[in-house]
Order: C-alpha cells, then structure tokens, then sequence
C-alpha cells in the first residue's frame, strides 16, 4: 500500500475550498483523516462497504472491531437506527453535539464491515465546525475510527495522523492541536438502562445525573473475556508506546516516593527514564526526559496531553516510560485513566 496523502491545512481563508476537496474524496469512496474535538478520526462514508473496508485497512485494525459513525443532524440518526429510547433522547439533547457516542439497534442501510457484524450501531455527533461541515458537504454519514495504526497512542495533531498513516491514505485535514484529547464516551442504550461501554470525553457522573442508574460496562484492565462480547474494541491493546511503560498509582505523595525509587534504581542500572507526571509530583522527582500531565486536580490537563506525551517520550530512545497515575479519578479522569492502564505492560 503506498498511495499520495495530501495534506490540507486549513485556514479560515481555504476553508469552504478545503471541505469541498477533503467531501470529494469520501464521495468518491476514498479516506481521509479530520480533526475532531477528541481525537482525529479516519473518515470513510459509513454506507459504502469498499470504502469502509479501506479504513480497516489502513489502520491493520480487525475486522470485529465496529467503527463510530459521524452525524451532522439528528435527522441523519433516524435514518440508521431503529426505535431510540426516551432517555437516551435525554442524552443527545445534552451532549450532542460533544464527546459522547450511543450504541443503538442499527437498520439495515448500515453495512456489516461497519459494525463489524453487529445489530447495533454506534453514533455520535462531533463539536468540531470542521467534522460537522465535512459531513454535510459529503452528504453522507462518516464513520471514523480514531485515525493511528490499530494499538498505538490515538492522535492529536495531524502530525501524529502522518506519523502513523502516511501512504496509506488519501488525505489529512490539518488543524493542530485537539480540543479534548481523549475519545467519546461510549454508552449502550439498546436496553433499559445505559451501559458504559468506554469512559471518555462525558464524565460518568454528568450521564448519571441525566440518566439515573447508567451501569459501568466496562474494566480497564480486562483485555478479552465477558466484556468483549459488548464492546469488541476492548479486547484488543491499545494506546501503547513501543517503549516499555510502568503505571505508578496511588495518594500524591505514595506515587513522588515510588516514583523516585525507580527512577534511582532504573539509573543505578544505567537506563535511560521518561517521566509523564504531574506538577505536584514534578516538584520532587525527575529524570532524563519530562512530559507533564498538568495539575493533579485538573483532569482535562491530563487528556490534552497524554497521547502527545506518550508519542514524544516514545522518540526520545528511552529505556522505561514511568507514567504518574495520580490524577484525579472523576469526570474525563476516568478515562485518562482507563487509556493509561490499557496501555501500560505493568501497573505498580
Ligand atoms: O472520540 C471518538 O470516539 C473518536 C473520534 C474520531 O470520533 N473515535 C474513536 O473511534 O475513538 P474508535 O474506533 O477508536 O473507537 C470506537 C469504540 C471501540 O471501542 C468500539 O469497539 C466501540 O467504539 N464500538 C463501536 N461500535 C460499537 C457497537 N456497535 N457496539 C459496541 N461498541 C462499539
Ligand atoms: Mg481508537
């Protein structure tokens, strides 16, 4: 596979001349990477099966893992989906357009590749004015996984999207930096209560005040098993450097002293240490090479720069990658630390 990817930067100048370019491909069954306010995603059109099997392609991803199908209207829903719940009315009124995806009894229009044999279909519908007018310009809905090869750390920046990407897709919309940094929250909502199927972007907290009993669906450490079963995407690794990575969780001041024992002892041994911390626990430990995960009471710090830490540590030729699980748990806390546990080869 090694096809032209071109690269459009977007600017409020080529805007409407950029959309239309980036539209063109994905109606001509081609893929094209975007930015979304999480993660950027891989578009293809979600109806067209050819199309659909390029992204599975491209990214090595397995062919039972579904992909998330992107909206610009809710009358674009109705037309893939069968009955909908009136609690997770609820939800799309509260958080769409944002960082939230529901899983619903699919009709028949969306193809097998794209739910990956599934009667259900996952959708959402983006906070970013560019996925939003890509979909309306391509008059179709977008399913886009996020757009790295199938394992690796989700991409930020179009930087990261060429990284991974480069030669085995048509395009990339460039533009910078995410909003977010961590993908959408998955909720089932084919039954009478929701089920988390993947923390994310909505914290669980803010579905549960919607949604009363909306149950966890999900283990961050589990890879197979049960919950595979519900959400196929959790069976696999993902997030991962190809530097070894050790998770140190626990209080503040229990993870500065673990941390400063290992990075004593990885010395002694003459190992090159990465550090992604906190800055409270920045102020009593370093080591050969930095990232910060921001503040530990502001969680959203942390998903902002995880991936792009994750990705720069990873080229820095280091030995062990020694991640601060401190952060705090709630609201996007619970999926930086879903995403940091999934990709750890140990968790101390
Ligand atoms: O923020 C996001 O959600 C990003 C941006 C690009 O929108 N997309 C994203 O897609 O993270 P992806 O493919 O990396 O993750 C999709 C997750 C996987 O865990 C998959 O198994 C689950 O959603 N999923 C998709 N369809 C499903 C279905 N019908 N039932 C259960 N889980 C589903
Ligand atoms: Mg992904």
């Amino acid at each position: 596979m090694n096809i032209t990817t071109e690269v459009f930067r977007i600017d409020s100048i080529n805007f409407e001349e950029t959309i239309k370019k980036a539209a063109l491909i994905l109606k001509k069954g081609g893929i094209v990477a975007f930015p979304t306010e999480t993660v950027y995603g891989l578009g293809a059109d979600a109806l067209n099966p050819e199309a659909v099997r390029k992204i599975f392609r491209a990214k090595g991803r397995p062919a039972d893992n579904p992909l998330i199908v992107h909206i610009a209207s809710k009358e674009q829903l109705y037309k893939l989906v069968m009955e909908v719940p009136v609690y997770a009315t609820g939800l799309m009124d509260a958080f769409w357009p944002g960082p939230l995806t529901l899983v619903l009894k699919r009709k028949n229009v969306v193809p097998d590749i794209t739910t990956g044999g599934l009667d259900t279909v996952a959708i959402r519908m983006p906070d970013n004015h560019i996925s939003l007018e890509l979909i309306r310009e391509a008059g179709t809905p977008i399913a886009a996984p996020s757009a790295n090869v199938s394992g690796r750390p989700s991409p930020t920046d179009a930087e990261h999207v060429i990284a991974d990407l480069a030669g085995r897709i048509n395009a990339v919309i460039d533009d910078g930096s995410v909003k977010i940094g961590v993908e959408s929250t998955v909720v089932d909502v084919t039954g009478d209560i929701p089920v988390i199927l993947r923390p994310g972007g909505i914290g669980i907290e803010d579905i549960r005040k919607l949604a009363g009993d909306a149950v966890i669906g999900y283990n961050d450490r589990l890879v197979g098993g049960e919950e595979a079963v519900r959400s196929p995407g959790m069976k696999y690794t993902h997030y991962s450097p190809q530097t070894e990575m050790v998770l140190v969780e626990g209080k503040g001041g229990e993870v500065s002293d673990k941390i400063s024992e290992l990075v004593a002892t990885g010395h002694e041994n003459g190992m090159l240490l990465g550090l992604l911390i906190t800055e409270e626990t920045a102020s009593h430990v370093s080591a050969d090479e930095m990232y910060s995960l921001g503040e530990r009471d502001k969680p959203e710090q942390a998903a902002r720069s995880l991936f792009t830490g994750l990705r720069w540590l990873d080229s820095r030729g280091l030995d062990v990658i020694i991640v601060d699980g401190s952060v705090k748990h709630e609201g996007i806390g619970a999926a930086v630390l879903n995403r940091l546990r999934k990709a750890a080869d140990r968790i101390i």
